[in-house]
């Protein structure tokens, strides 16, 4: 985990966020957020999500073709969004992820199936591990931005955890992963599209109060990686309050999530493309990776 110290460090490295900065220096009743899944930003995320559902169907419509009995385990479920979808959709899914107010804000929303979201850590192998045997899980997936949320040696862990897991598990059933992730070709439209610039949106809370994010995006090619920091601002009895992130996202391509899982002797068994349809996303397309465990 990042500390405030070193988002504060990080974010001086680009000339584009200086006015951040400047707001970071002058500005009182400010919360720095070590997480971009923590307070007002879960509310944020999700409206930026509002009516974004190709990603969801994206895995769906594959996993409904699977002739065999599924427990699907959505990685980083945030507020519950593919989790609810695939229940919904007659096809038992659980939700992990490591953000109390995201697994709490799934639960309210999602009360029938509240059991099912999950506290934990998809890095630690022990959480990891007890879950996907308690529940008997046989799929792994996530929605596509969970992924980049892994730096280098993360994504390392991920792929440990699960060679581990399912090479102990009492069943020693076949796994697999459906993982929605970047075509090789959106990483132009990111080098093209993301270069800084401000943009504001206004939303909503679950209280109904009004709340504004200034924020901004920037593809830092030498990382590789989305950078996005984000100032929420909200007025509480006539004062301003402020919520700071910074997220750094690393933007993981279709042949680097391949090599990757060919590297632990997994075996990919297909690559579905997208129709992207919304989200920001429409000309960075997605292929979704089924890969045998
Ligand atoms: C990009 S969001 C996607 C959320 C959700 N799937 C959606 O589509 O709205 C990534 C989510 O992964 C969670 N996450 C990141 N790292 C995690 C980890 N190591 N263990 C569990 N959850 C994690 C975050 O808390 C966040 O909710």
């Amino acid at each position: 985990m990042r500390s405030s110290l070193n988002i504060i460090d990080e974010l001086k490295e680009y000339r584009q966020f200086a006015n951040f900065q400047r707001v970071l220096e002058v500005t009182d009743n400010l919360i720095l957020r070590e997480s971009f899944y923590e307070g007002s930003f879960i509310h944020f995320i999700a409206d930026l999500n509002r009516d974004v559902v190709w990603d969801l169907e994206l895995v769906g419509n594959s996993l409904k073709d699977k002739k065999v009995d599924l427990t699907v385990l959505d990685l980083g479920c945030g507020d519950g969004r593919l989790t609810k979808f695939l229940n919904k959709n007659s096809i038992t899914c659980y939700g992990l992820d490591y953000s109390e107010d995201q697994i709490k804000k799934a639960r309210e929303l999602q009360p029938k199936i509240s059991r099912n979201f999950i506290l934990g850590n998809v890095l630690d192998f022990e959480d990891f591990n007890k879950i996907v045997n308690d529940k008997d899980i046989n799929v792994i997936t996530t929605t596509a931005g969970t992924l980049n949320c892994f730096n280098d040696e993360q994504l390392d862990v991920l792929f440990s955890n699960l060679k581990k897991t399912f090479s102990n598990k009492r069943e020693k059933q076949k796994g697999y992963l459906y993982f929605p992730v970047f075509s090789d070709e959106s990483v132009n439209f990111f080098e093209n599209n993301f270069k800084g610039s401000y943009s504001v949106h206004c939303f909503k809370d679950h209280n109904e109060r009004d709340l504004i994010a200034w924020t901004s995006l920037l593809y830092d090619v030498s990382k590789k990686s989305l950078l996005q920091p984000t100032l929420i601002s909200n007025v509480n009895e006539g004062e301003l309050e402020h919520e700071f992130s910074f997220t750094i996202d690393r933007i993981w391509t279709t042949s680097e999530i391949i090599t990757r899982a060919q590297s632990y002797g997994f075996k990919v068994s297909s690559i579905k493309k997208s129709e992207v349809k919304g989200g920001g996303a429409e000309n960075a397309p997605f292929n979704l990776i089924i890969i045998e465990i």
